[in-house]
């Protein structure tokens, strides 16, 4: 299975109609919108990303897909999702995902930074319930992406087996390229 197909099926596994999720990176909005037509009417998304045009991409997949009544988008930097995330959400947000990076057919310069990336993360961890999901796929093949990769590993391994159990799967070597390919982790909380 692909990477992105991995991650959606846990998401589908994991998150209900009524729940709430975050997408930490809305690049395009395809996680975003996974995550709204399976939370449903009764249910909540918000998301971050930093620039505009993955706002207004993300925002014309939703209404595409009439979904974005229950959805917020924040053009803000995924840092600040603690203080941004809605009254009573803490502790009861089913699942989360951060998907790094760049924005597919974006400038490959603005990218997901390691200090901001692990405070997002630490952040979208307290939000989730009892066995609630954190997704994140790491690109270890761009500049950059491979001093993310290390630290964000290094963070989820880390963790407590006691409160969280962590899986990865890694994406299979390209045969025509040396570029370390992309890696899915995810922490489920116990
Ligand atoms: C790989 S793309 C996300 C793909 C997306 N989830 C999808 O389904 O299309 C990574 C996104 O992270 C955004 N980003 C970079 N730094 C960010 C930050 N500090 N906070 C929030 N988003 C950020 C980029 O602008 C880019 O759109």
């Amino acid at each position: 299975m692909r990477l992105i197909e991995t991650a959606h099926a846990l998401l589908k596994k994991h998150l209900n109609t009524g729940d709430k999720a975050i997408d930490g990176t809305l690049g395009r909005g395809q996680d975003t919108l996974l995550l709204a037509q399976i939370v449903g009417p009764t249910g909540a998304v918000i998301g971050f990303d930093i620039q505009a045009a993955a706002i207004e991409a993300t925002s014309t997949l939703l209404h595409t897909h009439h979904c974005a009544a229950w959805v917020q988008l924040f053009q803000k930097n995924h840092a600040t999702l603690d203080e941004t995330l809605p009254v009573g959400w803490k502790g009861h947000t089913a699942a989360a995902i951060f998907n790094l990076g760049y924005l597919p057919g974006g400038n490959p310069e603005v990218i997901t930074e390691t200090h901001t990336t692990l405070i997002a993360l630490n952040s979208a961890l307290e939000a989730l319930k009892s066995s609630g999901l954190l997704i994140s796929m790491l690109y270890p093949g761009h500049p950059g992406g491979d001093i993310e990769a290390t630290a964000a590993k290094a963070w989820m391994e880390s963790l407590p087996p006691s409160l969280y159990t962590y899986h990865n799967q890694l994406g299979q070597p390209s045969q025509n390229s040396s570029k370390k390919s992309p890696e899915l982790h995810w922490l489920i909380k116990l």
